[in-house]
Order: C-alpha cells, then sequence, then structure tokens
C-alpha cells in the first residue's frame, strides 16, 4: 500500500513537472509565432507607433475577447481580420498568455492635457483599475498611445466599436474630455 502510494505521488509530481516544461516551451515556441504581430504592434508588443496598440502586460482575457471578436467579424478591422482568420482558439489563447506576462509600455502624453484627464479619470478606474492596469475582461489603458485611446473612444462614440457599457460611458464625453483622458492614461 505504502508503495503504490509512493508511487502514484512520483508519477504525479512527473505530470506536474512536465508540464510546467511544456508550458515554458510553449511561451518560446508563441514567440517565435508572435514575429509576425512584432512587425506592427512591436518587439514583445512594445509598439513605437500610435496607429498600432501596445499589446505588452495588456489583460490576457481580454486580448483573448478580442481576437475572438475580429475573428467573427464583431470588431471591425480590415488588418486585424486577416491576422485572425486563420488563427485556432490555442493560438488566441496562447498570444493572450504571452503578451499579458511582458513588460508594459509608456506612451506618456502632453503634460498640460494629462492633468485635465486626471481631473475625469475617477470613473473609469473602477473597471479600469486604480492604475489602470486592467482586471479580466476591462483592459489596461496605462501606457497605451493617446492617440490610439482616442481613437477607440471615438469609435465607442459613434458606434463603430460596439460594448454596452463603453458606448455609454464614451457618448457622455466631449472631444477635449476624451484627449484629455487618453493622455491621462498613456501617461500612466
Ligand atoms: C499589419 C499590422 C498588424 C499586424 C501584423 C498585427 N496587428 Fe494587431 N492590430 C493592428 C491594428 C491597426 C490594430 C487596431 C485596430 C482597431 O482599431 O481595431 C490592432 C489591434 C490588435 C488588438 C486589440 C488591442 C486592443 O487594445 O484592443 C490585439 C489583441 C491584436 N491586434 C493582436 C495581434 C496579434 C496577436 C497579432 C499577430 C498574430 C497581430 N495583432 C498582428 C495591426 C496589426
Ligand atoms: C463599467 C465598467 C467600465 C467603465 C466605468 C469604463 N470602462 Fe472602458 N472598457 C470597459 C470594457 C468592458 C471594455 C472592453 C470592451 C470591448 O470589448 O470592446 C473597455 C474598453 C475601453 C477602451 C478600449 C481599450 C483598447 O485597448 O482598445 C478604452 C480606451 C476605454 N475603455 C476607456 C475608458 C475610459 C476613459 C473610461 C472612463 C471615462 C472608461 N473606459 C470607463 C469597461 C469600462
Amino acid at each position: 500500500m505504502h508503495f503504490f502510494r509512493q508511487a502514484f505521488t512520483f508519477s504525479l509530481f512527473l505530470a506536474c513537472y512536465w508540464a510546467m516544461q511544456v508550458s515554458a516551451n510553449e511561451l518560446t515556441s508563441v514567440e517565435q509565432k508572435a514575429a509576425t504581430c512584432f512587425v506592427c504592434h512591436g518587439d514583445k508588443g512594445k509598439s513605437g507607433d500610435a496607429q498600432w496598440p501596445s499589446l505588452a502586460a495588456q489583460q490576457s482575457v481580454y486580448i483573448v475577447n478580442q481576437l475572438k471578436a475580429y475573428k467573427s467579424g464583431e470588431r471591425k478591422n480590415a488588418v486585424m481580420q486577416a491576422q485572425t482568420s486563420k488563427l485556432t482558439v490555442e493560438d488566441i489563447n496562447n498570444y493572450g498568455a504571452y503578451f499579458a506576462v511582458q513588460q508594459p509600455a509608456k506612451a506618456g502624453g502632453d503634460p498640460a492635457l494629462v492633468q485635465k484627464g486626471k481631473d475625469k479619470a475617477a470613473v473609469c478606474l473602477g473597471c479600469h483599475g486604480t492604475s489602470g492596469e486592467g482586471n479580466g475582461e476591462f483592459p489596461r489603458l496605462a501606457g497605451q498611445h493617446p492617440d490610439y485611446l482616442t481613437k477607440q473612444l471615438t469609435d465607442y462614440k459613434s458606434g463603430s466599436r460596439i460594448n454596452g457599457a463603453m458606448q455609454a460611458i464614451a457618448g457622455n464625453l466631449s472631444e477635449d474630455e476624451i484627449k484629455a483622458l487618453a493622455a491621462f492614461f498613456g501617461f500612466l
């Protein structure tokens, strides 16, 4: 009996060890595949160009949701629809896991606007995190390019990007408020 228990514990140990090895190897192979994403989103997901959002340190659940939404056409963007058309659920989960653990980017923002944005941002932090770090389905906003954030808020406001909560929130923001909030979160 004792022997069986030990043998069982040992095989459990082997199984866990194997799982850890696989996941470390998997992240390396995901990084190789993600080279196609780095072309636009920057090395390890730190984008140097505002037309392409940073993915580094983004919430994995949010990344997975967005990749599925591009693939299904629910979130409309020709470039990302093409990028996701051939991705499997496994690829999508792997990209979510990979980008979520990379070091965050810091885009910066116009200092005068940052202060104005700070005064308006309290209402956002409940969902997006007290430091804009995000949480699960709520995306990280901290360090993102202000011009990208401005475009997304404008798209929610116009209804070209669909999400009940964000359309209601962005619908009540003026163009100036959007620019100030985007500068504040880019600076965080
Ligand atoms: C040719 C350039 C290009 C390539 C290559 C590319 N993307 Fe994108 N990606 C974009 C653009 C542009 C957007 C913003 C589109 C929009 O406004 O909806 C975007 C948006 C995203 C978003 C949403 C980010 C957010 O904050 O909502 C995710 C996630 C994403 N891309 C993941 C990937 C992954 C994973 C790959 C590689 C498999 C990839 N992208 C390859 C251009 C690219
Ligand atoms: C009730 C929760 C909630 C509140 C409050 C909220 N958001 Fe959001 N926000 C979300 C969710 C959920 C998403 C992702 C929606 C989707 O999938 O398109 C999102 C997405 C966004 C995006 C898109 C990010 C990206 O990477 O594309 C921006 C920008 C944003 N929110 C800004 C704000 C700002 C600024 C405020 C405050 C004025 C705010 N949000 C308040 C829930 C919230």
